[in-house]
């Protein structure tokens, strides 16, 4: 066992937030800070986990629960927690494992995985690195001829859904990425990259790590056609060039032929749209405040799309899930499943795969004792009468 498995096996590491400066030592800040941060002000980062605070719960005490049956169904899944991995670019940058590391720990967990296109890991090797059911997040990244290759792998590999994200005409602006010069790092000249060195070279183990797994890597599942993997260093111009339209959605629907799950819907005008356009389920979401700064919460967004979408569809949600009385409260207000972006991913910098498993389990023992203690037996039996929600929230 490394030392930083052996810190988050620690028993002083009981909560998510236990993670986060384990895994501050374990990376250079510039992946810490584009792991952590969010966009602009990081008005929304801050909000997405605050508002859980705005709401309480309304306990049924003196009740016998004999157990806590934490099962959902997604998408024709069973799933064994209710709540997924959300896709995280570059999670190889945080340990060489990243994206099969976590696929794995989550089908070991018995969830479901959602991969980002801006994987640093074949498709087909994270496919098959999970027993459980995996969904392969879709950009338009390199152009239509490139997400068709893509679709394609995806389907023949085995991957279950495509989850569509549509928040991203453009990236948003990460300012603490600028700082720590992350442009620079990825695509400068060695003179550029000299005022950033000193903070990767504080983490040698890090910086052995990522040279003994080759360096920066190409993004092997966006292959343009006629050039190859597509260089991480074009992510950003290639995102602006690739926006995801309702109607380049009807294409990506007609190409894949399965179920689509939309990501980045904060209003019930867009999850009506969803709905009109064939998505299987949504979810809201504002990209963990990374994109447009000063949206709501994703959690204050979800009681809107909740009742716009009428049980039509799945309706999901992510930002700010850090504790299971986050899930738990999601789920009071109508949310099927959460997915989890940085909850895993801290542990992931932190310790790798024994990270995203502590994590994991963190979240597991969360929601039981929560259900245990709100007098519940079954996520299923919950709904609005378990929770206090300010006034102003739209219902
Ligand atoms: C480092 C990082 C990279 C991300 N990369 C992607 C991505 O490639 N595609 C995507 O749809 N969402 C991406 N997201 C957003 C997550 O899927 C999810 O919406 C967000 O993390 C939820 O907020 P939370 O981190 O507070 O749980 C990323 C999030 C983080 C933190």
């Amino acid at each position: 066992m490394s030392r930083s498995q052996r810190r988050v096996a620690s028993p002083r590491v009981v909560c998510i937030a236990d993670f986060r400066p384990i895994a501050y030592r374990q990376v250079p800040k510039s992946v810490f800070d584009y792991l952590d941060g969010g966009a602009e002000g990081e008005v929304t980062l801050r909000e997405n986990c605050r508002v859980f605070e705005d709401v309480t719960f309304r306990p049924r005490h003196a009740v016998a629960v004999s157990g806590s049956d934490l099962h959902t169904r997604v998408l024709g899944f069973d799933l064994s927690l209710p709540f997924l991995l959300a896709p995280v670019g570059y999670s190889r940058m945080m340990h060489p494992s990243g994206e099969v590391a976590a696929a794995r720990a989550a089908g070991k967990a018995g969830t479901a995985y959602i991969l980002s296109t801006i994987s640093g890991h074949k498709l087909e090797d994270v496919k098959a690195a999970s027993s459980g059911p995996v969904f392969y997040q879709l950009y338009l990244m390199g152009g239509r001829g490139a997400a068709e290759a893509g679709i394609a792998r995806a389907r023949a590999a085995g991957f279950s859904a495509l989850v569509v994200t549509i928040d991203t005409p453009v990236a948003g602006i990460r300012e603490r990425d600028f700082r720590n010069g992350m442009k620079e790092l990825l695509s400068g000249g060695p003179l550029q990259k000299i005022p950033f060195l000193p903070q990767i070279l504080s983490r040698p183990g890090w910086v052995a790590r990522f040279l003994m797994d080759g360096g920066l890597p190409m993004l092997p599942n966006v292959v343009v056609p006629g050039r190859g993997p597509m260089p991480l260093t074009d992510v950003a111009a290639s995102l602006a060039e690739s926006t995801v339209t309702w109607a380049a959605l009807r294409w990506v629907r007609e190409v894949w032929q399965g179920p689509i799950v939309v990501k980045g819907v904060l209003t019930g005008e867009d999850a009506r749209r969803a709905i009109d356009e064939g998505a299987a389920a949504i979810s809201v979401s504002n990209h963990g405040g990374r994109q447009l700064d000063c949206v709501p919460a994703a959690l204050c967004a979800l009681p809107e799309v909740v009742k716009a979408v009428n049980g039509q569809i799945e309706v999901w949600m992510d930002g700010g899930i850090r504790r299971g009385t986050d899930i738990i409260k999601a789920i009071c207000l109508g949310a099927r499943a959460v997915l989890c972006g940085r909850a895993y991913a801290y542990g992931l910098a932190a310790a790798g795969e024994a990270g995203v498993n502590r994590a994991i389990e963190i979240l597991r023992t969360d929601l039981d004792r929560t259900l245990k203690l709100l007098g519940c037996s079954s996520l299923s039996a919950l709904d609005r009468s378990y929770v206090n929600v300010p006034k102003n929230w739209e219902i």
